[in-house]
């Protein structure tokens, strides 16, 4: 299932121009502190950090976009296109406390749109995105966007979130009460009881919007609407990462408990320029491939069968040598086929068989030998067939050929 995601993820996102890169698993600390926000969980809490050798910290990437912004700066790769588009698909470490849908290492299938300022480039890449969880197919989800604004309107919207806050500073957790000054906004993330029953009435930063993200927003949303994509506008939705600008979103499910975020991303504007590039709008989006695996479980799109075309029982040791042989020569013809390496009964390998969900099971055993020909039972029609022993695998070939055109 996993490489049956991946592959569609490929397949997709290539379809709307984007690139495979495959940045390293490890970074210098630094990268991530600057990205991800120093008061962030992730950065605060959640790193695998370490000093090698030579006493340089270097972590464990707790997620992939920073990665590729510092690939994108250290390559310039903004010289090579003027719009860059990339994914990626690998492993995320992240010190959380593990639960269903939440690991300490899991996997993300990242895309990242680099040099595109307009909204058209927001809306092409949920749309993108909504286009792959459909392909799966992954129903029943909710898209939440919102906007976190700019460098020019978000300062007033943290002015009045911090006055609010401060105001109800005694229902907050300690972590908040810290983060009050420095980042107001991490406190409408937090899960606390307490700090959640004072956001409920905080400013929100749609409110705060200048002309120009109002714009921006606008037309995101009116874009999306166009193509049909069904969302929520979620003007309370802040994302557990500092780099955002302007759209937000989230993709969520009601079907895997408190874990609910399939998907999140956002634009980042400000990123390339912070990490020492040229100022380079950028937009993107992270989904958990756990969280996909499970969802596809829970709707049953997958019966957990193998895919084995062909199962060859042989019920001694002599025709365990011959089956061996047809196996291996089927399997260099990228045909499916197993066969049980243990020799048991009939009955149980019919057993295994079906257990592979085999399309076909071919049967030889002495008399099968004596007779010159094995036996090949269509699995679904239960229809039987003798086959000369010095035809077994040109006849199972063009069977298996009939049976695909049909
Ligand atoms: P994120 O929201 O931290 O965003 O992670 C994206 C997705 O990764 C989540 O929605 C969730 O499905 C999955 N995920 C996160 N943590 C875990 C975990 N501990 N166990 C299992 N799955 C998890 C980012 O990482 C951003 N870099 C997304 C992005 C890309 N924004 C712009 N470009």
């Amino acid at each position: 299932m996993w490489r049956y995601i991946e592959t569609q993820a490929g397949t997709v996102f290539a379809g709307f121009g984007f690139f495979e890169i495959r940045p390293p698993v490890l970074e210098k600390s630094k990268l991530f502190q600057r990205s991800i926000g120093e008061h962030t969980d992730i950065v605060e809490k959640e790193m695998y950090t370490f000093a090698d050798r030579k006493g340089e910290a270097i972590t464990l990437r707790p997620e992939a976009t920073a990665s590729v912004v510092r690939a994108y700066i250290q390559h310039k790769l903004y010289a090579d296109k003027p719009v860059q588009k990339f994914y990626t698909i690998g492993p995320m470490f992240r010190r959380e406390r593990p639960q269903k849908g939440r690991y300490r290492q899991f996997h993300q299938i990242n895309a990242e749109v680099f040099g595109a300022a307009s909204p058209y480039a927001d809306a092409q890449l949920i749309f993108m995105l909504t286009t792959f969880l459909e392909r799966l197919p992954v129903t029943d989800t909710t898209i939440h966007i919102n906007s976190l604004g700019c460098r020019e309107c978000r300062p007033s919207f943290k002015e009045k979130l911090f006055s609010f806050f401060q105001k109800h500073r005694a229902d907050l957790c300690e972590d908040c009460r810290r983060r009050l000054e420095r980042n107001p906004l991490r406190i409408l993330d937090c899960k606390g009881e307490g700090c959640r029953a004072a956001a409920a009435d905080a400013p929100v930063m749609t409110d705060f919007l200048c002309r120009s993200c109002h714009e921006h927003f606008d037309t995101v949303t009116a874009l999306l609407k166009d193509r049909g994509v069904l969302f929520e506008v979620d003007r309370r939705l802040v994302r557990g990462l500092d780099y955002y600008t302007r759209t937000t979103f989230e993709v969520q499910t009601g079907r895997l408990g408190a874990q609910n975020a399939i998907a999140g991303g956002g634009r980042y504007d400000n990123l390339v320029g912070l990490l020492g590039g040229p100022d380079q709008p950028a937009v993107g989006f992270a989904v958990g491939l756990e969280r996909l695996v499970e969802l596809l479980r829970q709707e049953q799109k997958f019966s957990g069968k193998s895919g084995v075309t062909l199962f060859l029982a042989a019920l001694d040791e002599i025709s365990q040598r011959k089956v061996f042989e047809w196996m291996c020569q089927l399997n260099q013809r990228g045909i499916s086929a197993e066969m049980s390496f243990a020799a048991g009964s009939l009955k149980s390998q019919l057993k295994q068989a079906d257990k592979l969900g085999a399309d076909f099971v071919l049967m030889i055993g002495e008399n099968e030998r004596t007779a010159g020909a094995v036996v090949l039972r269509d699995m679904a029609t239960g229809e039987q067939r003798d086959i000369p022993l010095a035809e077994v695998v040109p006849t199972v070939l063009e069977i298996l050929d009939d049976t695909r055109k049909r």
